[in-house]
């Protein structure tokens, strides 16, 4: 009753070349797929190279027109900057892997234990007036530079957060503000050889309120500062004009 297809009519191709050409077509699609699988593993490594040479390239482009940026024009005769440095910020924020890098510094920072002060000073909570003021003068005077959340901008901003220099002796940065910084500094282990400008139209109360909201601020504990003390260091420092230097001041 049952009609098994091989014991009736002939079979289409005697079964040796049958099964010959299905082991042909079988090798064909083998090679084939290998060939492809191949041909894609081959290629991704050139691309990525080629990616990350050109991200590379970018990256130290951003970097040198960034400081080109902030070190060549200078300023304008009424202590303005006559290149908006947001502008040279934003050339480096522009690059996702320095934004990626930053923000990847940024998140376990601040649970780390910071550089702690000398425990000889007691330290003393600022008052909440005094750090909301830090932060209008922060926010006025600094956070195109060190951004928002003091981590900078690497390579051309240092971090204000876990900075030695931050929370150390309060001349070094009143001397910053006043007359400015060059020169190579280390700061959490990346180099920085760029210049700060000195920061026009700040009194006393302003640089004492801006210091004390950074040795408070980003993880670090540094005291508060006083207008006295900076009123000190811009009596002792008049009449000077360029900016103080990183070997100058013993920096490294
Ligand atoms: C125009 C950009 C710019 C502005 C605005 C600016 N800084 Fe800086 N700052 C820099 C650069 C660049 C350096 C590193 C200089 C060098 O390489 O010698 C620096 C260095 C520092 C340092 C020492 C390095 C470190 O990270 O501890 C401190 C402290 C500092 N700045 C504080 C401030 C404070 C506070 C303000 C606002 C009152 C301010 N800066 C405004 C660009 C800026």
């Amino acid at each position: 009753m049952s009609e098994q297809p091989s014991s009736g009519g002939r079979p289409l191709l005697p079964g040796q070349i049958a099964s010959w050409l299905r082991i042909v077509c079988f090798a064909a699609a083998a090679l084939i797929v290998t060939g492809y699988v191949y041909l894609s593993v081959r290629k991704a490594p050139d691309a990525e190279a080629d990616r990350r040479q050109a991200q590379k390239a970018l990256r130290a482009e951003n970097a040198k027109k960034g400081l080109a940026l902030i070190t060549e024009p200078g300023r304008n005769a009424d202590g303005s900057y006559r290149i908006p440095v947001k502008d040279a910020a934003a050339l480096i924020v522009a690059d996702p892997k320095v934004v990626a890098k930053i923000q990847a510094a940024g998140a376990p920072a601040p649970a780390a234990a910071p550089a702690a002060a000398p425990a000889a000073a007691a330290f003393v909570k600022a008052s909440d007036e005094q750090m909301k003021r830090g932060a209008a003068v922060y926010a006025r005077t600094c956070i195109a530079c060190h951004q928002p959340t003091g981590m900078g901008l690497p390579p051309v901003f240092p971090p204000l957060a876990k900075a030695p220099i931050v929370v150390g002796n309060p001349e070094l940065p009143i001397k910053f503000i006043l007359q400015g910084l060059m020169g190579p500094v280390t700061v959490g282990g990346t180099t920085y050889n760029s210049m700060m400008p000195p920061v026009p139209g700040v009194s006393d109360q302003d640089i004492a309120d801006v210091l004390t909201y950074v040795r408070q601020s980003f993880g670090n504990q540094g005291n508060p500062v006083t207008p006295e003390q900076v009123k000190a260091v811009r009596a002792a420092t008049a009449g000077r004009t360029a900016p103080w230097t990183t070997a100058e001041l013993g920096l490294k």
